[in-house]
């Protein structure tokens, strides 16, 4: 039995308990093979009122995201033309990978609901809920060399804040080189993977994680105090998926036209002025060894500049950046 016709009978009875018997009559199954059922639809996001005597009553169903909803509020003309949707997929960078090796185009989108082993920077998991976030990939084809991939970063990560800020009205801020952070906490990542030939970037994939509508209990404990969501950060209150994908990829696209027209310049100095991590002191931990210094701002090429105590400056192209040791 598929979980769709046991849905479609819900559907037909709105508001209304529907017996266990005259589901497993209609359906062809037994009360057992239901109850297993209504436990899989409630194990995704589905809420059921069950009564011994009356049946089964759907309370509520998940938050899940419409491609026609989406398509029609879409204010982007390239990225986001074309969305694939997953319900459940391992990670949505390895279909966009795959869409891009059959040719897929620029602004080719992949959307799941829930994402069963995310990954994010530097090898770590992403934790990536059935319905509660964004989690999505989009192709890109720019015409750069490989050495701009880490500017296409930056640039997702203001187009990101930027959008964010406006549909939430909430305090973020970036901190090198792309985490969204609201009051020290992380509620955004993401994850440019590349492939190139002969020095040339074939296509890109931004990977963009958002803990939307997350609840502490989303989280594992040791995370709490480092991760939240938009919408612990927001009272409780939560946010509408369709109105973020549509603004940010708005954003994106606007950014995006402007870097291609008028260089990295422009995004240098957007960047800048939503960091969280310019004039603090930090410790950046990098392949080739510890820096402690402060950072004061970001190259032409997007490396982060940071002064070390004895005045000398140096420039980090890839770290991990902490808090400095006292
Ligand atoms: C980070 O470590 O900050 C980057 C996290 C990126 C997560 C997103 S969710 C959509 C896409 N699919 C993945 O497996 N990862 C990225």
């Amino acid at each position: 039995m598929s979980t769709n016709r046991l849905l479609e009978l819900f559907e037909q009875n709105p508001g209304e308990y529907v017996s266990g018997e005259l589901i497993s009559q209609q359906l062809g199954v037994s009360r057992t093979a239901v109850w297993k059922q209504i436990k899989k639809l409630e194990s995704i996001g589905y809420q059921f009122d069950a009564s011994r005597r009356l049946g089964y009553k759907l309370i509520s169903s998940p938050d899940t995201l419409s491609v026609p909803e989406l398509l029609s509020q879409m204010k982007s003309k390239i990225f986001g033309s074309s969305i694939h949707w997953f319900e459940s997929v391992d990670s949505t960078q390895n279909i966009a990978q795959k869409l891009a090796e059959e040719g897929a185009p620029e602004g080719t989108l992949v959307i799941a609901e829930q994402q069963q082993n995310g990954r994010g920077r530097m090898g770590r998991g992403w934790v990536s809920p059935q319905g509660k976030g964004i989690w999505m990939s989009m192709i890109l084809r720019p015409s750069t060399p490989i050495h701009f991939a880490p500017q296409l970063t930056l640039l997702t990560a203001v187009a990101l804040c930027r959008s964010l800020r406006r549909v939430t009205e909430l305090p973020i801020g970036i901190k090198w080189p792309n985490d969204l952070l609201i009051e020290g906490k992380k509620i955004s990542g993401i994850l440019l993977e590349s492939t190139a030939e002969d020095e040339r970037l074939r296509y890109v994939i931004a990977g963009i994680g958002i803990s939307v509508n997350l609840e502490k209990t989303d989280y594992p404990d040791e995370m709490l105090n480092k991760v939240t969501s938009l919408r612990i950060a927001n009272g409780g209150d939560g946010f509408d998926r369709t109105t973020i994908i549509t603004d940010f990829l708005h954003e994106w696209e606007q950014l995006y036209l402007l870097y291609c027209e008028k260089g990295f310049g422009p995004i240098i100095t957007l960047w800048e002025a939503l960091s969280v991590s310019l004039n603090q002191p930090a410790r950046l931990i990098t392949p080739q060894g510890t820096i402690d210094g402060v950072p004061i701002g970001l190259d032409a090429s997007g490396a982060l500049t940071v002064r070390k105590e004895d005045g000398s400056t140096v420039i980090v192209f890839s770290a991990e950046m902490g808090e400095p040791v006292r």
